[in-house]
């Protein structure tokens, strides 16, 4: 089962809508033929339906259009008036598509993206990891960027070891999959504060990998997309050499700008960048950061290492009790009438003793409600799909917030209620691009 990708590419060539508003824009945003082809853009119409007509017509069956999400379920298109990007898996196989807004209307979500299904896993996906894979192995190197514009204005450009999140936060399985090919990530972000946020927050998970990171800014305001447009190839790379920092020094730096002199603020950020130096598995790769992390932080390095063991120590703790937990999961689901759950004081060495499920009070139903306001809050919602999950939950959930047990979750809401107040656009992205 394949995407039909043909299909939104014959709009963009040869249908007077898509080469007038489509490719136009992608010539004006100064892709090549070459370029367009090789990742799959396309054209989405103005019509209920014309996108999936078409791909009736070329044999493709109604249920997989439902399954792969360009068709609704009232049997509409689900993309409409939108450039579409061709998502790859890393074999090249098209298993999502995501089309971009042509009109200026804030109330749409800029981009959409085809609902997951049993061919598209968005967190284990990449996008142009097809296209970047063997110049990531060939450099040694994986850039990571936001979007897909950034992407493709690169490659084209010629720096293919490129590959973007697009909107997800990086995780696990997408630093494996880039592990695969490299131990090296660099990540290019704005310079403003959401993107160095956001940039910090895609930290740990890369370290806990083993991976080597670097980190580039750009001029605030800039993508890699426009930066690469007004600076060329050769400017762009020196840029990129010479504004190159190893990452946990990078933070380090940032955030004890940030503390100035503060003991508190000061003591809190020690307590981060040791929590960060504990991740890199490596231990002469750590001991080198315990150094110079000393010397930046004016901290003895004996402290430090003590600090650092003592985090490490904890953290296998933990790991422990989660593997526990996870074995007696499965257990507890192979003989479901059972009851076993892991005691979290009980030392991760001994063998575990099944005690009764503790549930804490509606954490978990939080916890629930908060994954799927990020996820799926510019998700269109109802029979008729007249609001967005976001938009339903809100109204739902408004009232009974201030009782909630865990406060970060009732901060994921405090957000989205502020957003809609404000009559802003909710995205995935927004959730972890916010300033704290
Ligand atoms: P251009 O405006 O065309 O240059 O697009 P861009 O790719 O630079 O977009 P932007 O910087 O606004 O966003 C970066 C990336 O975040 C995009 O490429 C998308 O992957 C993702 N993104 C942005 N807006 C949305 C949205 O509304 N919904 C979803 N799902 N993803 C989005
Ligand atoms: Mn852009």
């Amino acid at each position: 089962m394949t995407l039909p990708d043909s299909i939104t590419r014959i709009q963009l060539f040869n249908t007077d809508e898509g080469k007038s508003i489509g490719l136009s824009y992608f010539k004006e945003r100064g892709y090549l033929e070459t370029t367009i082809r090789e990742f799959g853009l396309g054209y989405a119409p103005n019509t209920k339906d014309g996108l999936t007509k078409a791909a009736l017509k070329k044999q493709f069956k109604e249920e997989h259009l439902k399954l792969l999400g360009l068709t609704t379920r009232n049997d509409y298109d689900f993309f409409r008036t939108r450039v579409m990007f061709s998502v790859h898996n890393l074999s090249g196989k098209v298993v999502a598509l995501a089309g971009r807004i042509m009109t200026s209307d804030k109330t749409q979500p800029k981009y959409i993206n085809s609902p997951e299904s049993e061919i598209y896993v968005k967190h284990k996906i990449l996008y142009g990891i097809y296209q970047a894979k063997t110049a990531i192995r060939k450099e040694d190197e994986c850039i990571l960027v936001e979007g897909y514009t950034d992407v493709i204005t690169l490659h084209q450009g010629g720096i293919r070891n490129v590959v973007a999140s697009s909107g997800t936060a990086l995780n696990k399985e997408q630093v494996r999959l880039i592990k695969r090919f490299t131990q090296n990530i660099k990540l290019i972000y704005d310079g403003d504060p959401a993107g160095i946020n956001a940039a910090l927050r895609g930290l740990d998970i890369i370290l806990e990998e083993d991976m080597n990171i670097r980190l580039v800014l750009l001029p605030d305001k800039e993508d890699p997309d426009s930066f690469f447009k007004k600076n060329g190839t050769e400017k762009f790379a020196s840029y990129l050499k010479e504004n190159e920092k190893d990452f946990i020094l990078f933070k380090a730096d940032h955030l004890l700008q940030f503390a100035g002199n503060d003991p508190i603020k000061r003591v809190e950020v020690f307590k981060e960048i040791i929590q960060s130096i504990a991740k890199v598995a490596d231990h002469m790769k750590r001991f080198t950061y315990v150094n110079l992390c000393s010397t930046l932080m004016k901290m003895d390095e004996q402290i430090l290492i003590a600090e650092v063991a003592k985090v490490m120590d904890q953290n296998l703790k933990a790991r422990r009790i989660q593997e526990n937990r996870d074995r007696l999961r499965a257990n507890r689901e192979a003989a479901s009438n059972v009851d076993f759950s892991t005691d979290e004081r009980n030392d991760y060495n001994l063998p575990v003793i099944p005690v009764a499920p503790r549930i804490t009070g509606d954490e978990f139903q939080e916890r629930d409600l908060a994954r799927i306001m990020i996820c799926g809050c510019d998700k269109l919602y109802g029979e008729n799909e007249e609001s967005t999950v976001g938009e339903y939950l809100v109204t739902n959930i408004e009232d009974s917030l201030t009782s909630f047990e865990n406060t970060v979750y009732q901060q994921v809401f405090s957000y989205a209620i502020d957003k809609m107040k404000k009559r802003r656009k909710l995205t995935p992205t927004g959730f972890h691009s916010s300033p704290e």
